[in-house]
């Protein structure tokens, strides 16, 4: 993952170079229900071209629904 600051200072952690797509981007696709790259992908209206951030948003999807899994305990 790679931080971008804008003007105003904000950071901006993207996890897809690519096509731009950030963090916060895959975990709301994440949330709204894809369980795969793909449908993070396709929820952010974009499509895998080096396909070098895989493993990091098949990460944050591991991350999520673990997170999911303990708070439903
Ligand atoms: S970094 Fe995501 S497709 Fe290239």
């Amino acid at each position: 993952m790679r931080a971008i600051r804008n003007l105003n200072g904000q950071a901006f952690v993207y996890v897809c170079n690519c096509n731009a797509i950030r963090e916060r981007d895959a975990r709301h696709a994440i949330s709204c229900g894809a369980s795969t790259p793909k449908a993070v992908f396709t929820h952010c209206q974009a499509k895998a071209q080096c396909a070098k951030c895989v493993c990091e948003i098949r990460q944050l999807i591991d991350e999520q629904q673990q997170a999911l899994a303990i708070a439903a305990e």
